[in-house]
């Protein structure tokens, strides 16, 4: 199977709208100066909500090849849910992509599985592809093993995805991000191949084959590329790489 690489910048509460518009730019001329073919890697940037207009409509008016998505989004359809952000406010806004269950919803805002299978059902419903992410702490790797948290987490996820959706995955060991101790390629290929196994196993070949699964966690332009030659990864989720432009259009040009 040969599935594009996506890598995708999210920026978690980083960068304001106006800071965002400037980034972006910065961003399109790194890519156009390495002479970034798209086929090669696709990249997409995830603002926050605040941002989402002033980077749609920057990228539509300079017809830019980067994507863009939210960094959440409700469950809900719509109606009394104050503070809430709806998939179909996303779609309106043409973006294509929403992470949802990042490690930092799941602590942080304690997101649970059925939340994460929630908020995947109402992106799919808008047509947006989920970025689901999973992984595990380092006391679950201690306790469990390595991949039994992630695809546990997965097929609760995938209660909501039919054999023809589009999905994205993001393994993102908890150990690993923000910490600068990234997961060897070894570590993420195995976690990656029980993921892509999994999908396998619930929905079918075609899913499995053509669903691009992602590592996150301390992934930098130095690091990238022992990531890339694994087979079962096909791309990476950056945090605080993806902030500074040089350092993530580096992540972007990981074959070179
Ligand atoms: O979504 C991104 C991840 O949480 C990784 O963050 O690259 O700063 O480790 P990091």
């Amino acid at each position: 199977a040969t599935r594009t690489p996506l890598i995708a910048g999210n920026w978690k509460m980083n960068l304001d709208h106006l800071q965002a518009i400037a980034f972006v730019q910065k961003l399109a001329w790194a890519l156009d100066d390495a002479k970034h073919n798209e086929a090669d890697a696709e990249v997409a940037v995830f603002p926050p909500f605040t941002d989402l207009r002033s980077v749609q409509t920057l990228i539509a008016a300079d017809k830019l090849k980067i994507a863009f998505g939210a960094q959440d989004v409700s469950t809900q359809e719509s109606g009394a849910y104050t503070g809430e952000i709806s998939a179909a406010f996303l779609a309106k806004l043409d973006a294509q992509y929403v992470i949802i269950g990042h490690s930092e919803r799941r602590t942080l805002h304690n997101e649970g599985d059925d939340v994460v299978a929630a908020k995947t059902a109402a992106a799919l419903k808008h047509n947006l592809v989920p970025v689901i992410c999973v992984g595990e702490t380092a006391e679950d790797l201690e306790k469990h093993g390595p991949s039994a948290v992630p695809v546990a987490q997965l097929e609760e996820a995938l209660a909501s995805v039919s054999a023809d959706s589009d999905i994205v995955v993001a393994y993102e060991p908890v150990w690993a991000i923000g910490s600068g101790k990234a997961a060897t390629p070894e570590q993420a290929e195995q976690v990656c191949a029980a993921l892509r196994e999994s999908l396998r196993a619930r929905l079918g070949d075609a899913i499995a084959d053509r669903t691009r699964i992602l590592y996150g966690g301390s992934v930098k332009a130095a690091n990238i590329a022992g990531f890339m030659r694994e087979p079962n990864v096909d791309g990476a989720l950056v945090g605080g790489a993806s902030l500074d432009v040089d350092e993530f259009a580096g992540i972007v040009r990981f074959r070179q």
